[in-house]
């Protein structure tokens, strides 16, 4: 049989590759994002109840009414942002199913996509598969500002969507005030759709303010904006996400949603909405994750190692050019296999730009292991 691939240079992803290297050399890994902790033990108990209670049925295509409403009162007091959670809020199974649809929704054959790298891999293989063309936009080491300028210049008739994320993996920076500004000016009097990755929106530092792009009416009513339980609750296996979007926008991403997977998981759905509409676990998330953060850079400070600031997610860029000219992935397998540390390539995200010196670690992990692998980090 003849098979024609339509992701030709997709590979196994990094996050496997370094994850699988980390277990088979016995390496401390801070490759791949998800915690070495666990959630809080009541959120399992809740899980466990709607279960024995028998919500085990598929749950609504749109997602559980009690949790679209938790989504949409969260939205409401965070962001002023009023979304309804009928036809506007979607349950998704985590944030890759809903990137997925909503660039399926509305992306056609030919339509241009603006991506900026470092990218979330699964954001260009989602344009590809629809038949789009990613246009990307080089985020620039060490600042990795969005370069405006290029995106206005980017911007063509078939421009389809723009795709963003903040917090943002790999590099830990964060879109500000001025970001916004520009944004809605390029916009303006367009049809261009936003994809707004905001799956660490509640990972964010120095007492620094997430601007979702709930808060900007103009952007807000051409946006579909993405959220993670995973990420919020320690909980990245159980594949929760949301997304938010104006209704028209909302009604073709739920042509997509339900023949993808038609709806996500129900008893975890009824669990996640209990917490959220009590408020726990995401208020204190920031600080939980800014003490992580100061202690990995306090363990590794005065190492030749150089840390990027990191101003949300839960990842840290390195800085290694004083310790090796090697290539990043080079390097990043040799740190696993001899030095017993896993991290994640930066060139993994990178489409046209060079791979600068750095690497990314996951601090979503115990201070035990947080200390063990620094201690093998500050040897280099
Ligand atoms: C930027 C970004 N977007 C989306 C996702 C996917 O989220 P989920 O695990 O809920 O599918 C991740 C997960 O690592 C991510 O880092």
């Amino acid at each position: 049989m003849n098979l024609r691939s339509k992701l030709p240079s997709v590979g196994t992803t990094i996050f496997t590759v370094m994850s699988k290297l980390a277990s088979d050399v016995g390496a401390i890994n801070l490759s791949q994002g998800f915690p070495d902790f666990e959630c809080d033990p009541a959120l399992v108990d809740a899980v466990a109840r709607h279960m024995r209670e028998g919500r085990n049925q598929y749950a609504p295509m749109q997602g559980v009414p009690a949790l679209r409403q938790a989504i949409a009162a969260k939205y409401a007091a965070l962001y002023g942002a009023v979304y309804d959670p009928d036809s506007e809020i979607t349950v998704t199974s985590g944030g890759t199913e809903a990137i997925f649809d909503a660039v399926a929704a509305v992306v056609h054959p030919g339509d241009e996509v603006i991506v900026f790298e470092p990218c979330y891999d699964s954001y260009v293989p989602a344009i590809d598969v629809s038949g789009g063309r990613a246009v990307v936009i080089s985020l620039r080491y060490p600042d990795y500002a969005v370069p405006w300028d290029e995106v206005r210049a980017a911007v063509t008739p078939r421009t389809r969507m723009i795709m963003l994320n903040s917090p943002h993996n790999p590099t830990a920076t964060i879109l500000g005030r001025s970001d916004m500004a520009e944004l809605t000016r390029i916009v303006d009097g367009t049809d261009i759709a936003i994809l707004s990755d905001e799956v660490y929106e509640h990972i964010i530092f120095d007492l620094a303010r997430h601007e979702s792009l709930a808060r900007y009416e103009p952007l807000r009513a051409r946006s579909f904006i993405v959220g993670s339980f995973g990420k919020t609750f320690h909980v990245t296996g159980w594949k929760i996400g949301c997304v938010a979007a104006p209704a028209a926008l909302t009604a073709e991403f739920r042509k997509v949603h339900q023949f993808v997977t038609f709806s996500a998981n129900t008893p975890i759905q009824h669990a996640l909405a209990e917490f959220l509409a009590q408020g726990r676990g995401y208020p204190e998330l920031s600080a939980f994750y800014e003490r992580k953060r100061d202690l990995f850079l306090g363990l590794i400070a005065g190492s030749r190692w150089k840390p990027l600031r990191s101003r949300g997610t839960y990842f840290q860029l390195l800085d290694y050019s004083a310790i090796t000219g090697e290539a990043d992935m080079d390097f990043a397998l040799r740190l696993t296999k001899e030095h017993g540390v896993a991290s994640i390539p930066t060139s993994a995200f990178l489409y046209n730009a060079p791979a600068p010196p750095v690497l990314r670690f996951c601090f979503a992990k115990k201070d035990e292991t947080l200390e063990a692998a620094a201690s093998r980090l500050r040897d280099l």
